[in-house]
């Protein structure tokens, strides 16, 4: 049975073509086609909402397979779609992690079975995320990895990372990496500023981000490899990216919602729920990302939502996990802070979850021959649809995710998802 609907009198915002106007979009088994050649289609009133192509978040954790009791496929992908995605990229650090060929296709096996978005698997790129021993990076792309990281943490070693960049460059695959150099972010707990003073605890420096997000761009300016730079951080991350990026380097950058709209101050405020790797920084920082997104040095918003359950949060923050969940919250807080705000106008805020992660998976759109990100003609990347003046107040209680750690609770906001196609 084919399913057809076509959406009627909606405001059409698709940064990818360049448009920003009220008509009808036609939907055939999940790919746009032309409204008129679906005339037994069911039609849904769009008045009054904006539609979009389906947002990507090129960062996720699924935690499935071996932590399900965080999160897993169906939940995760559930989380994703009432978040307003219709694509995600899984990251690898699962237990046994995304470290061979067999795994990603039974990973995928999974995924056809339960998931409710689509799921594009980050395969790693060293055995177990060890950092000692590079993994086949040919095997892991053929089995259907668009891009390898080994997010949560990077390959300590310089020359493995480079011979990773050599063969991933060989591939035509991006490695997407998690800067941190652990002999400078050990033991730190939050970052490293006078929050981490008051509150008696262990720091990060700034330091131990950048020094990873230099050996990478210069690495990457060697070796030809797209590098992708994750959940940055630092001021000083993004103007060595804005530099590179002047100096034609092959890289993309990423930010979370919680490294945009908070800082070490919410440590104090939200406990172990503002634990995050790498830590909330300070305002010269965050002021410092909004400006890359405003300049393009960062291209996509991207969520690292990092599902734990209640009781690993509450062991205190020297033995609580990092990381907290964001992909049913990112929309209606960039809408409130960004849009609503005055910092970004509507085109650029909706790349940022479009054109902007396509660009990362450029060279998969290729190999399948379809646009993600894209509202146009044959593309199967979805429709997501937002009401802008919406407003509501966040309640973990209504997540689809399994875990709510989750700082935003009861905060208002204003614009939401209404739903994905
Ligand atoms: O805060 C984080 N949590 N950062 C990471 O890099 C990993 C993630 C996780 O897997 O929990
Ligand atoms: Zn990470």
């Amino acid at each position: 049975m084919e399913e057809q609907v076509v959406l009627t009198g909606g405001r059409v915002v698709d940064p990818s073509e360049g448009v920003d106007e009220i008509r009808d979009i036609g939907i055939c088994n999940g790919q746009i086609v032309p409204p008129e050649t679906l005339p037994n289609a069911k039609h849904v009133n769009m008045a009054g909402k904006v539609i979009v192509p389906g947002f990507i978040d090129v960062h996720v954790h699924l935690r499935e397979p071996g932590q399900t009791h965080k999160e897993d496929i169906a939940t995760g992908t559930a989380a994703a779609a009432a978040g307003g995605f219709t694509t995600v990229v899984s990251m690898p650090n699962t237990v046994p992690a995304m470290d061979t060929a067999e795994r990603v296709v039974e990973f995928m096996e999974l995924v056809a079975q339960k998931a409710k978005v689509r799921v594009l698997p980050a395969g790693a790129i060293t055995i177990g995320r060890q950092g000692d021993v590079a993994t086949n990076v040919k095997e892991l792309v053929q089995a259907g990895c668009p891009v390898l990281s080994d997010d949560g943490s990077t390959p300590q070693k310089n020359g493995l990372m480079r011979s990773i960049m050599l063969a991933a460059a060989e591939a035509g695959v991006p490695v997407v990496d998690h800067c941190e150099d652990v002999s400078l972010s050990k033991p730190g707990v939050l970052h490293d500023g006078k929050i981490a003073k008051q509150l008696g605890l262990p720091g990060q420096p700034r330091s131990a981000e950048e020094v990873i997000v230099a050996r990478d761009l210069i690495l990457a300016k060697e070796t030809g490899c797209h590098i992708h730079l994750q959940h940055l951080s630092s001021a000083g991350s993004v103007e060595m990216i804005r530099q590179a990026k002047r100096d034609g380097v092959n890289v993309t950058a990423e930010a979370t919602p919680h490294h945009l709209f908070l800082t070490d101050e919410a440590c104090v405020k939200f406990g172990t729920n503002a634990k995050m790797a790498p830590p909330l920084r300070e305002e010269n920082d965050r002021q410092a990302l909004i400006e890359a997104l405003t300049d393009g040095t960062i291209d996509m918003i991207a969520t690292d939502h990092a599902p734990h359950t209640a009781e690993e949060k509450a062991q205190g923050w020297l033995k609580a996990p990092f990381g907290i969940v964001g992909i049913e919250t990112v929309v209606p807080l960039c809408l409130t802070h960004l849009y609503h705000a005055g910092i970004l106008d509507l085109n650029r805020l909706i790349a940022l979850f479009t054109t902007g992660p396509a660009k990362l998976l450029a060279s998969f759109c290729a190999k399948i021959g379809q646009p993600l990100g894209s509202l146009a003609m044959g593309s199967t990347g979805g429709v997501t649809v937002l009401d802008l003046e919406a407003e509501h107040t966040i309640d973990v209680r209504l997540f689809k995710s399994k875990s709510r750690n989750c700082p935003y609770d009861g905060m208002m906001c204003k614009g939401k998802v209404v739903g994905i196609y």
